[in-house]
């Protein structure tokens, strides 16, 4: 099972009907051997899976695109390891995009939708001395689910009001995230991604409302550092400052 029209990412892919998590079932064809560079290990029904800060992702089986990528960024320094959630985030805004123009970036790389969350993102990395040894890129997109617990997640069917496939949406998603990767890869972009990230970004020069320390925050987007804290100028103080993930809840 693969896709010829990629040049890293999906030329191998492993498909499980059902597993627990894709990220460890990844980490474990990992720790195996098993794997190439870009290869994906998709599922229709994972039953256990893991989101960022320790929360799970809930998807309906059959529903939705439940996968997880094998990356082995060596070429990149550590300290600019937010590149890869930016391209990742990039790739999927510009895939969801290109149906619905109210694609957003969430920092750090959730997508919303008309200002509902379409797309959850968990990226785990291991090292190796100074470099990466490996990025398991997990990416949950949902495509097809119609009703949802929260009024605060949508689907690109609910947002379009049409059905899609499943196997051709992920072969275009895959097209995407190849594409940006590759950028990614090239070393000359770096720039030019952030700057696209931002340009996408919730919140980017704008109001927004947050929770920080149990307060209800105000304040305005003004950069991500290299490191992938957010720097907001707070409507209250004079000077920008930086969060990392746990420092700030957005408010829905
Ligand atoms: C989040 O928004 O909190 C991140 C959700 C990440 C979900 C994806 S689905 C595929 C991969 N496998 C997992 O267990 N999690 C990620």
């Amino acid at each position: 099972n693969s896709t010829q029209d990629t040049l890293i990412i999906g030329k191998k892919v492993i498909y499980l009907p059902t597993c627990h998590s894709t990220n460890d079932i990844a980490a474990e064809i990992v720790h195996a051997g098993l794997f190439e560079e870009g290869t994906v290990v998709i599922t229709d029904n994972q039953v256990k899976g893991r989101g960022q800060r320790g929360t799970a992702w809930n998807a309906n089986a059959g529903e939705n695109l439940t996968f997880s990528v094998v990356l082995t960024p060596r070429f990149l320094p550590i300290q600019e390891q937010f590149l890869i959630s930016q391209v990742t985030a990039l790739a999927i805004r510009a895939y969801l995009g290109s149906y619905v123009p109210d694609t957003k970036v969430k920092w750090p790389n959730d997508i919303y939708m008309n200002n509902r969350k379409a797309v959850g993102v968990l990226i785990e990395n291991s090292l190796q001395g100074t470099r990466y040894s490996t990025s398991i890129v997990g990416i949950g997109v949902n495509i097809n689910q119609a009703v949802f617990e929260n009024n605060h997640a949508t689907s690109l069917a609910r947002e379009t009001g049409s059905a899609f496939s499943l196997a051709e949406e992920f072969h275009k998603l895959l097209k995407y995230l190849d594409a940006y990767y590759v950028r990614l890869r090239s070393g000359f972009q770096n720039d030019a991604i952030r700057n696209e990230y931002l340009s996408h970004l919730y919140g980017y020069q704008q109001d927004v409302k947050f929770i920080h320390k149990g307060n209800l925050t105000k304040g305005s987007v003004t950069d991500v550092t290299q490191l992938g804290k957010i720097r907001i100028k707070l409507a209250t103080e004079p000077e920008e400052l930086e969060f990392g993930l746990k420092e700030i809840e957005w408010v829905k």
